[in-house]
């Protein structure tokens, strides 16, 4: 498996604080791996590290196979916060980006129109200028941006942020279509809900230490814990399962069954068969990613 990012033990100090400490993780070719933690975590500052912009104070980093900053042109970039020339229309922008990315004029012109397509950029603002635009039409022009030059490597900082619900599932869209034609995503994201659906892998920040990672299925796997489906089960048996806390009611009609002990699902189904129930469904529970944050985070401090 080739590896598009490997950490190994990097922390990176500022004076006497530690933003991280000793972070190690791989970033396989190909995948959408997701970054979360609260703020202050040390996101942003690893993102910096591994595009070259600071040095760390330990450890080792490998960029597409260099060292961070070697292979930069290979690498897609949206940034946490942005200035943009006021004076450029968003079209003037991309345009001067793609001319000074090599593109002769024609292509620059039709690579530029593609991404101001892509974001939903392309009508009326597109040619008013930057420092008029509102946050989410910045956004865009930022995502624009990162996409220029068919990185193979996408490394977005927050890039749901400003965004519109309809503009937000744009941009999953075309986070999926990056990943479609084998480009490899990194994000730090506070939508947990967003990154649960497009990250292959995720890993957790918490006071600059990875707390957890790893593949996105087995972090969200609900051990013990079962979805059942159940109709005409008799509502007093139902109680009392609840109370004796074998079951518990889900938000949408089905419930969650908590396996104490191994077998304990059989049983709860046979007395509920026994009863005359007819079981419609049943699947291992699954924790939101939001759901798996609050629990790897709770108790401890965000800084
Ligand atoms: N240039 C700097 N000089 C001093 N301290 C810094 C610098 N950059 C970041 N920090 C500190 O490092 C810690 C991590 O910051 P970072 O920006 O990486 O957090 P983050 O996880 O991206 O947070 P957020 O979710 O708010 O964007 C914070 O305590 C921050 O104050
Ligand atoms: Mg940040």
């Amino acid at each position: 498996m080739e590896l598009v990012l490997e950490a190994s033990e990097v922390s990176k100090k500022f004076g006497g604080k530690i933003a991280l400490d000793g972070v190690s993780f791989n970033v396989p070719r190909g995948s959408t791996f997701g970054i979360i933690g609260r703020n202050g975590a040390g996101k942003t500052t690893l993102i910096k590290l591994i595009l070259g912009f600071l040095r760390p104070t330990d450890g080792k980093l490998k960029v597409i196979g260099g060292r961070p900053g070697e292979n930069f042109a290979r690498i897609g970039y949206l940034p946490e916060f942005s200035n943009y020339h006021p004076l450029f229309t968003g079209r003037e922008y991309i345009m001067y980006l793609a001319e000074m990315s090599g593109l002769k004029s024609h292509a620059a012109a039709s690579r530029t129109e593609e991404l101001l397509e892509m974001t939903s950029m392309a009508g009326e603002a597109s040619n008013r200028r930057m420092a008029n635009y509102s946050k989410g039409m910045l956004q865009k022009i930022g995502i624009a941006q990162a996409l220029l030059n068919f990185p193979e490597f996408v490394v977005l900082d927050e890039p749901f942020s400003g965004l519109d619900p309809f503009a937000q599932k744009e941009l999953r869209d075309i986070i999926a279509s990056l990943k479609n034609k084998g480009a490899t995503v990194l994000i730090c994201s506070h939508i947990l809900s967003h990154l649960e659906k497009i990250c292959d892998a995720v890993a957790v920040i918490n006071k600059g230490r990875i707390i957890r990672h790893g593949d996105m299925a087995s972090l969200l796997v609900s051990r013990g814990r079962y979805r059942l489906q159940v109709d005409k089960a008799p509502a007093r048996l139902l109680g009392d399962l609840i109370e004796k806390r074998d079951l518990a009611p889900a938000d949408d009609g089905a419930y969650i069954i908590e396996e104490k002990i191994p077998g304990g699902k059989e049983a709860i189904l046979k007395t509920l068969i026994d009863s005359g129930a007819s079981i419609n469904g049943l699947a291992e529970a699954r924790k939101t990613l939001d759901e798996f944050f609050n629990s790897a985070v709770s108790g401890r401090d965000g800084e």
